[in-house]
């Protein structure tokens, strides 16, 4: 168990902690399973667009001489756009899978890798140098980054579930709300990864060099 004076001991060091086995693969099946959320968005956003395509399928058509309706072109369009969309809902299946199990870890993780104690350790740290205060600040702005991704996870989560089960009762009438929450929150994770990306690029070119490969094997 790390104590007040392991935190100490460790200096800027504190940051290159051990990741469990379990910490490992879950931080790299979620990277890649929300990359592949990200590509399907992306493409369902912009190429896929329904009424960006009802005229490309018209123009299509009538070049081997089948007149079509707007409507019926929107059937179309409209088919290959729902595939993508059914396809970010499977791969939501198994972010919301990835979330439960995140927990789980939490939950069964040795004390010392916890992160709520992780947290709690250095909240309780009396920091001395403005070195040591410096480390301090950086160390909890990062862990309670996490936790705020998490949050954002959650309700990605919740209201993706929401729309996934759009024709039950109790959901259908919140459509629209669940939606809009959908749709803002998505800016904030993307902007989470972002900040993360560069934060752990700038951590290892610089004071903590090792810390990407740190999250591979799992050694300090
Ligand atoms: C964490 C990253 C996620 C991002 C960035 C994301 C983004 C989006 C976006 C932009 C939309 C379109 C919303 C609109 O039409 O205005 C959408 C729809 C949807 N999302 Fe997600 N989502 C994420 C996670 C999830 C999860 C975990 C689920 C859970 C099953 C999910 C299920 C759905 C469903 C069912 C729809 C509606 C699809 C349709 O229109 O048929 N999403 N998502
Ligand atoms: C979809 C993209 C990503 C997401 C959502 C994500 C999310 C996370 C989360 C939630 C943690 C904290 C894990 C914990 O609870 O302890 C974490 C840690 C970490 N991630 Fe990522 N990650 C992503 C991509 C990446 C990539 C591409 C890299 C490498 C270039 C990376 C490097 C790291 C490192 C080094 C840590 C540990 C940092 C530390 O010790 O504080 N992540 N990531």
């Amino acid at each position: 168990m790390h104590s007040e004076g392991d935190f100490k001991k460790d200096g800027a060091g504190a940051f290159h902690e051990k990741h469990s086995l379990s910490i490992r693969i879950w931080h790299w099946t979620t990277f890649i399973t929300i990359a592949s959320s990200l590509v399907l968005v992306l493409l369902g956003s912009t190429m896929f667009r329904t009424g960006d395509n009802v005229s490309l399928v018209q123009e299509q058509l009538e070049r081997k001489g089948a007149v079509v309706t707007k409507d019926q072109a929107w059937s179309v369009a409209h088919e290959y756009s729902d595939k993508l969309w059914m396809a970010h809902k499977w791969v939501g299946y198994g972010l919301c899978f990835l979330l439960f199990s995140r927990f789980i870890i939490e939950l069964a993780q040795p004390g010392e890798e916890k992160l709520k104690l992780k947290i709690k350790r250095a909240m309780g740290f009396k920091a001395t140098t403005p070195a040591e205060k410096d480390e301090r600040r950086h160390y909890l702005i990062v862990r309670e980054g996490y936790l705020v991704f998490y949050l954002l996870f959650l309700v990605m989560g919740l209201t993706g579930l929401g729309l996934a089960f759009e024709h039950s009762p109790v959901l259908k009438d919140i459509q629209d709300p669940i939606k809009e929450v959908h749709s803002i929150v998505q800016y904030l994770i993307y902007t989470y990864i972002l900040v993360h990306l560069i934060g752990v690029v700038r951590a290892d070119i610089g004071k903590y060099q090792g810390i990407v490969s740190g999250m591979i094997h799992g050694k300090k």
